[in-house]
């Protein structure tokens, strides 16, 4: 099985429980206080639900699909819109890995090398459009 099958079946574990969109949101506002500011104004219910769609596409671009939406992503984060900083992109990642060694009942150590693989070029391009 490639790293990209074992991440979309690993999501699918994950997103059964609706908590772990919660969990993450913990994790990432508890990295630093300018993350948490970010979000003060931000309705985290809806939040929790774009995020659903956002680790989506980050896994769909590394299976082949056209990088379109993460370029719209990159250009909402980037300098001009919400300001993030490039920094912050591997506390988001440190926060979901940890939210999916806590959720997902299957995780070792490869499991969260094949995640680090699949999520970077994804992640690489909305930081780089910053
Ligand atoms: C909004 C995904 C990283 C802060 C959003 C939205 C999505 C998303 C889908 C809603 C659509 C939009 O407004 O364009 C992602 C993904 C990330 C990421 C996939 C990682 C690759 C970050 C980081 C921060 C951040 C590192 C740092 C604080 C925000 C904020 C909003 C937002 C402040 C707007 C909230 C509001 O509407 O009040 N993100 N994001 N994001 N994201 Fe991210």
């Amino acid at each position: 099985m490639t790293s990209v099958d074992l991440v979309f079946q690993s999501y699918g574990r994950c997103c059964r429980n609706d908590a772990f969109f919660a969990h993450f949101y913990e994790h990432f506002m508890a990295s630093s206080d300018a993350i948490r500011e970010r979000f003060r104004h931000t309705d985290m219910a809806a939040q929790r639900h774009l995020l659903r769609h956002g680790v989506m596409q980050l896994m769909l671009t590394a299976r082949g699909m056209s990088d379109r939406k993460l370029r719209d992503l990159g250009h909402s984060h980037n300098r001009n819109n919400y300001d993030i900083k490039p920094e912050w992109y591997s506390l988001w990642e440190d926060a979901l890995l940890k939210t999916i060694r806590e959720h997902d009942p299957h995780y070792t150590p490869e499991l969260r090398e094949a995640w680090r693989e699949v999520l970077k070029p994804g992640i690489d391009i909305i930081r780089g459009a910053y």
